[in-house]
């Protein structure tokens, strides 16, 4: 049973208990309806209160049972809610720290509300996509009035309990108890209190007006529209409190549900629905136990203060976490100090930051010459040149000066980390913590697995990344991680388009008109032309078989390399970020095309799309297929949080389930027979071909 029925004199209390946040999964609610049936056979029992164990009244629906029939078994949540508001005994909700979604719609179904200071109220479900679908769109503007209710069920965003109960005219709670700790013993007061009253109140009966209903509404409807974009939601949280002020109750229910069905059909919802579980799944690993015992991270080193080492440090020095920065000379040091400080006071002045939290910051971090300044440090992170050479010499140093136990990372963004391990005595100790630029700001974190990395690093790091706010995805070792690794494949179609006909701001254009934040070239302007160069110039010796355009070498050679010098695929006016389109380049590129012989064609937005987008999913399968990735919304994960993947679709592999992998591998048929693309490359990923024998998915 996921709920407790205990009789306390003349009054029942349902406490639900379904670790973490009392979820309400069907055992949930099958035990609240079976307290509820107890209660109204007791003849002793003249009132009952309900309420949560633990950490919260009821964080909602269980996400465990997400998409699975017990999710919508009998009783469902409206059964539920309509047993409690059908009671013939007085029914008190006591809410306390956490009243969300399904929670809060059971709270509003019962007679009376009493809530302890501090309780987060919201009804999130637009994060996901969706409405309230248990009549919170019916019941909250009635309890709360229109505007209020409205702009909580629009964002999603949790309210305070003290600062709601200030309301004018608010029926939420009808009462607030005094402490979180006196809840339970001032609901059972209040229900005594109230037992004996009838007509038992409901919030169904309230009225619901605006004074200015048509004017609000369309003022509102419009306001929603400019802000939501691309998620269909946000407008038919309007529509739904609408109808509340409009339509009889029953008629009203009927309505959000319409709405809630169809919206859950939608590929935002599927989309954002998508995301929330990867988002928790990513920090799960397989063969790793969630019990694993971690070490303690108390010290910070970093090797290098450069661009990543800087951003690096200060992740940890915003999670109060000392940072010692080591480099070879004292104007490294400098420059990589004075780095850090104008991005703190860049955000100081922007109020952003205040200046005795910055202070604070600045007092935990420290600069060394010495690695013996480094050895009580427990996690050390190199950010040095990309040369193995170079990491060599610092690995081999930190073996011999660091504590045992401390862990050995590298935030190399293409070596082999097993060879960089293979360089200490202790390659249990080494891991990548790959970050992404800039370090401070990058959501994603790629933690990347050596072949002998013990399972208590990972489990630390994975902990860490945590505390530091990223969401860290697991990568095994291959060239370019999962990330990287994809974005090749996609950089290399990019290319070909060029050679085909394509200018470079119609193929940014498309792709972000797909929804992506910003296209290949303008991308390749802003991180700088002359890093994909080098790393092209050394895969061409590892792996001369790989067939790329050209464009971009020569794009290299005139010293084009984006926004640090003024020229890249664009032309950019001194000071200013605007990409302006380039005659030059435009005659570098036809130039090209003439020496290699083809006639330029007009190649469509769709071709455009699917060229860049399927070339990340057929990398993306082989990248599972090898193990790389431990499961597809991994590597969704890395491209919404790292490369400016448009939410709303999900991530690439999300979105190929959405196109359906059958087109997906039609397309990529279509695309072998293009004699300028990469054949052996389109030939869809073994995985895709059971997936689509199978009739199945990445993302089941
Ligand atoms: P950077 O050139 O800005 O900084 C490197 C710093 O390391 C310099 O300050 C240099 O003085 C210092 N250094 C070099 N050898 C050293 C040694 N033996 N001991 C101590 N310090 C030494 O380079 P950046 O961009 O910060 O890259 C560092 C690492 O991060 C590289 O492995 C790179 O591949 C990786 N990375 C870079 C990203 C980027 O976007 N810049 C993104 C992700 C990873």
């Amino acid at each position: 049973m996921t709920a407790e029925y205990k009789v306390q004199g003349d009054v029942a209390v349902i406490t639900m208990n379904n670790p973490p946040v009392n979820g309400l999964g069907l055992a949930t609610r099958q035990a609240i309806t079976a307290g509820l049936e107890k209660a109204q056979a007791d003849a002793a029992v003249k009132a009952i209160v309900i309420t949560g164990a633990g950490k919260a009244f009821s964080g909602g629906a269980d996400i465990r049972e997400f998409g699975s029939p017990k999710a919508i078994a009998e009783p469902n949540l409206l059964s539920v809610i309509s047993a409690v508001e059908n009671s013939s005994k007085p029914v008190v909700a006591a809410l306390h720290s956490i009243a969300m979604g399904g929670g809060l719609e059971l709270a509003l179904g019962c007679h009376y509300r009493i809530a302890a200071p501090g309780t987060n109220v919201a009804l999130p479900e637009v994060k996901l996509g969706l409405i309230p679908g248990a009549g919170g769109t019916m019941r909250l503007p009635r309890a709360l009035g229109v505007e209020v209710a409205l702009n909580m069920i629009v964002s999603g965003e949790p309210v305070k309990s003290e600062i709601l109960a200030q309301v004018p005219g608010q029926k939420l709670f009808d009462k607030m108890a005094s402490s979180p700790e006196s809840l339970a013993e001032e609901a059972v007061a209040f229900a005594r209190e109230v037992a004996g009253k009838r007509p038992l109140p409901r919030v169904r009966d309230l009225p619901c007006k605006h004074p200015m209903g048509d004017a609000f509404f369309q003022f509102a409807r419009n306001m929603v529209k400019g802000m939501a974009k691309n998620f269909p939601a946000p407008v038919k949280c309007v529509d739904a409190v609408e109808a509340a002020t409009q339509k009889k109750f029953d008629d009203g229910m009927v309505f959000e549900r319409e709405l809630f069905m169809n919206l859950m059909l939608t590929p935002e919802s599927r989309a954002l629905r998508h995301i929330f579980m990867a988002e928790r799944a990513a920090s799960k690993i397989p063969d790793v136990a969630e019990d694993t015992p971690k070490r303690e991270i108390r010290k910070v080193a970093v090797i290098g203060a450069g661009t990543m080492g800087g951003g690096i440090s200060m992740n940890f020095l915003n999670a109060g976490i000392p940072v010692t920065m080591l480099e070879m000379k004292q104007e490294a040091l400098d420059r990589g100090l004075a780095t850090i400080r104008k991005n703190y006071e860049s955000q100081v002045k922007k109020g952003k930051l205040k200046q005795d939290k910055y202070e604070q910051r600045m007092g935990l971090l420290s600069t060394s010459l010495n690695y013996a300044d480094l050895k009580d440090a427990d996690l050390v992170i190199e950010a040095v040149f990309e040369e193995m050479g170079v990491k060599q010499k610092v690995f081999e140093a930190l073996d011999k000066t660091m504590k045992p136990g401390a862990i050995l990372a590298s935030n190399t963004s293409t070596l082999d980390v097993d060879k960089i391990a293979s360089f200490t005595k202790r390659p249990q100790d080494v891991v990548g913590l790959h970050f992404f630029s800039p370090a401070n700001v990058m959501k994603l974190l790629e933690v990347v697995r050596g072949e002998k990395t013990a399972k208590d690093v990972l489990a630390t790091v994975m902990a860490l990344a945590k505390k530091i706010k990223k969401t860290a995805v697991v990568s095994g070792v291959c060239d370019g991680f999962i990330g990287n690794r994809m974005i090749e494949q996609y950089s290399r179609q990019a290319g070909f388009l060029l050679d085909e006909g394509a200018t470079p701001q119609q193929v940014d254009r498309a792709i972000e008109k797909f929804g992506f934040a910003m296209g290949p070239f303008r991308m390749g302007d802003l991180a700088g032309n002359d890093i994909g160069w080098a790393i092209r110039k050394r895969r061409s010796q590892e792996r001369p078989d790989m067939k790329y355009s050209k464009t971009a070498d020569k794009l290299c050679q005139l010293n084009r390399f984006g926004q640090k010098t003024g020229a890249g695929w664009y032309d950019y006016q001194e000071g200013k970020r605007d990409a302006i389109p380039s005659k030059l380049v435009d005659d570098m590129i036809a130039a090209h095309r003439k020496e290699l012989g083809i006639e330029p064609r007009k190649i469509s937005d769709e071709e455009i799309v699917q060229r860049l987008v399927f070339s990340l999913v057929n990398e993306g399968a082989h990248i599972l297929e090898e193990g790389i990735a431990s499961k597809a919304s991994d590597i969704d994960m890395v491209y919404l949080t790292g490369y400016g993947f448009p939410v709303y679709r999900g991530g690439p592999m999300m979105y190929a389930d959405q196109v359906g992998l059958f087109n997906v591998v039609q397309a990529m048929k279509r695309f072998q027979q293009n004699p300028r693309d990469d054949a052996k490359f389109w030939e869809p990923a073994p995985l895709i071909q059971k997936l689509v024998a199978e009739g199945k998915g990445f993302t089941a």
